[in-house]
């Protein structure tokens, strides 16, 4: 077997582990033996990169990659788990920056008359794609990482600006095929940076998970469009992988919203605030609280009792008293189940991974659709920082921001027990009904320090 055979049956090798790494991704048990799987077809696509006959700047690929694990290893180890969406925004975006450059250069050191169209259209899609993916993600990390203001930003005009840059850039493209000048790839690069920050201004709050998926998957598009630049099917295969899963995770968590793409990409939702949100008490509406001791014997004496996890839990990181009060419970004979909402907290599988590193047992997380039949014969439902993932007003009220969003449906336990701060609404700025409901008690307080003192009370009955 010649080598060029080898490197090529290596390159395929690679592709096989990337699509088993996204299949092992898909569930908590196999996501950690996925990743592997993926890094390791990741590490063979290098080695056989740099066992390519004729490969020159060995030591500048060297050095960049020194610089990329420098920075990379350290960021990934250290971060914080409510701050990986802004890692994966920050990730995101120099891979799109990535696929852009490697295309202009590709673009800069041919000699433009020689390119068939075909071979500009795909360097002006690795360079308008990439770019856009840059300039989005980064002004995404910004957002997160409240280096910048996290609600929408709007000005008059904005949808029919935005309209007129992406149809120069279009405009521009369609000129450079008929004559590739280079002023026009440049100019054309420059465009798609600034389109890259005008889309993703005016979207805002929760919505911002969202438009990283979106932006993931245009890396994705990106990378494969260098890879035909570059003739690289590993490139192409991988881009395509992550195009793909970046466009069905959009989908699902636009879905798991009840909201469409276009609604959350162009109605800048999260800008409007309903009076509640400044932490009023609802109006003329009473609320019951109730003190640790009260909730302990409910919830001490009960048969069955469902968790449901939302934002507040990571926020206050109490997963792991959680897991305390449970154990607690289920040594009491109490059984204990956890309910998780597929958009719950602020990223895809956020209460998934915050539990399974406080330890729970995947057993005893249901997922939305199989925990719903368990609240009719649930004696206390504990919703601990969760809000809109409970929020009946998305099955009974036509006119709310999320009416058709499916719920946890804990509204049909017997009790309810809300763990929160405040009478503050969730994401959506929008008031639960639910709260101040006859079957409803609540217990302010920060999450942690009001399931340490069920601990405490559960314990001294
Ligand atoms: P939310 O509706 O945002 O409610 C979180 C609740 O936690 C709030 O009511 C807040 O009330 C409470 N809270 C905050 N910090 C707390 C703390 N330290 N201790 C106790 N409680 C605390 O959360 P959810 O029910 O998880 O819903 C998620 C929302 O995000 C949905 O609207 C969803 O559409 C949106 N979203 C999710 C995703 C993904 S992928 N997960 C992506 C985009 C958007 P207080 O302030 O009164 O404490």
């Amino acid at each position: 077997m010649s080598l060029d055979t080898g490197i090529r049956l290596a390159y395929l090798v690679a592709a096989i582990c990337f699509i088993i790494a996204l299949r092992g991704l898909s569930g908590p048990k196999t996501a950690r033996a996925g990743n592997l799987v993926g890094a390791a077809g990741m590490l063979l696509a290098i080695g056989m990169t740099f066992a390519t006959p004729g490969l020159s700047r060995f030591g500048l690929m060297a050095a960049a990659m020194a610089i990329g694990a420098v920075i990379g290893f350290p960021a990934a180890r250290l971060v914080k788990m409510t701050a990986i969406p802004q890692m994966v925004a920050a990730f995101n975006g120099v891979g799109g920056g990535a696929a852009a450059l490697i295309a202009l250069s590709t673009f800069l050191k041919a000699t433009p008359a020689d390119l068939a169209i075909y071979e500009v259209v795909e360097i002006l899609l690795g360079v308008i794609i990439g770019s856009v993916s840059f300039a989005g993600s980064i002004i995404a990390f910004a957002k997160l990482q409240e280096l910048m203001s996290g609600r929408p930003i709007t000005y008059p005009g904005q949808q029919v600006l935005n309209g007129a840059v992406g149809a120069g850039i279009l405009a521009l493209g369609v000129a450079a095929c008929v004559s590739p000048h280079t002023w026009i790839v440049v100019t054309i690069a420059v465009l798609a940076l600034a389109f890259g920050i005008a889309f993703v201004l005016p979207i805002g709050g929760a919505d911002v998970p969202v438009l990283i998926s979106l932006l993931n998957s245009f890396t994705g598009l990106a990378v494969a469009a260098s890879g035909f630049v570059l003739h690289a099917v590993v490139l192409v295969v991988a881009g395509t992988l992550v195009g793909a899963s970046g466009t069905l995770l959009t989908r699902m968590m636009s879905a798991a919203m009840g909201r469409s793409l276009p609604n959350i990409l162009f109605s800048a939702f999260g800008s409007v605030i309903t009076a509640n949100a400044e932490g009023q008490e609802g109006g003329d509406r009473s609320v019951r609280s109730g003190s640790p001791d009260d909730i302990a014997v409910l919830l001490a004496y009960s048969r069955k009792v469902i968790i449901v996890p939302g934002y507040g839990l990571a926020v206050a990181q109490a997963q792991h008293s959680a897991r305390e009060l449970a154990e607690l419970l289920e040594s009491r004979g109490v059984e204990v189940l956890y309910a998780i909402h597929p958009v719950a907290g602020r990223m895809p599988g956020h209460m998934n991974v915050l539990l399974a590193e406080a330890d729970v047992p995947y057993e005893k997380l249901k997922e939305m659709d199989d925990a719903n039949p368990e609240f009719q014969t649930t004696d206390v439902a504990l919703v601990v920082g969760a809000n809109d993932v409970v929020n009946p007003a998305a099955k009974n009220s036509p006119g709310s921001p999320i009416y058709g969003m499916p719920i946890l449906q804990v509204d049909q336990a017997r009790n309810v027990v809300f763990l929160k701060r405040s009478m503050r609404p969730g994401f959506a700025g929008i008031d639960n009904d639910l709260l101040f409901d006859q079957k409803t008690t609540l217990l302010f307080g920060d999450a942690k320090d009001s399931l340490s003192k069920l601990v405490a009370a559960v314990k001294r009955l």
